[in-house]
């Protein structure tokens, strides 16, 4: 089924807001560095674009864990792909995800992440569809709050396709 793909956030919003988001996390990690871990794929275009924008030392770590594969719907099940590989003990670390849908899958991140020790542990997310919550997850930091669509674009795949967009569309299955 061909799927069509209608703009829900411009190039020039996203860009905007993560500069937002880059200059309010430089202000709240004023004089400490921060360690940003990117949960792959889907986070990987966010990440950079917001890294270079934050003004204090930063380092950078990945880690990838399942995803839904073809389905548009969560599965509930998380599993680890790959795990970072440093140590996050005692590092200022901030998750950096593309949206946080039912929240299953950052839950289930910040359990183990707390487990190994951080200074502090902080949340952002370009997307979220709190309309879809299941779980009370904290986010500290959104781009964005979306309504409960499926969107592809700047990271975010339908089936692995489209996470080049420099935009967030939303996909059509209709004709
Ligand atoms: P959650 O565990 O339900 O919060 O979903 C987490 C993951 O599902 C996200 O990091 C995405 O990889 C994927 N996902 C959720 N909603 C969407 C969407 O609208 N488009 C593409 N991927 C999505
Ligand atoms: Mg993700």
């Amino acid at each position: 089924m061909a799927e069509r793909i209608s703009m829900l956030l411009t190039e020039q919003q996203v860009d905007e807001r993560i500069q937002e988001l880059g200059d309010q996390i430089s202000r709240d990690y004023e004089g400490k560095q921060v360690h940003l871990i990117c949960v792959l794929k889907g986070g990987s275009l966010f990440l950079c674009e917001l890294a270079k924008r934050i003004t204090v030392p930063v380092s950078l770590d990945f880690m990838s864990v399942s995803s839904y594969g073809k389905s548009m719907t969560s599965s509930g099940v998380v599993r680890i792909v790959k795990d970072l590989d440093d140590p996050v003990k005692d590092k200022h670390v901030i998750v950096v995800e593309d949206i946080v849908d039912s929240g299953r899958t950052l839950s289930y991140l910040m359990e183990m992440l707390k487990k190994r020790e951080p200074a502090s542990l902080a949340v952002c997310t370009l997307l979220d569809k709190p309309e879809r919550r299941v779980t009370d997850v904290k986010v500290d930091y959104t781009g964005f709050q979306i309504p409960d669509e499926f969107v592809v674009g700047y990271g975010l795949d339908y089936d692995q396709r489209y996470r080049n967009l420099p935009y967030i569309g939303v996909v059509h299955l209709d004709d």
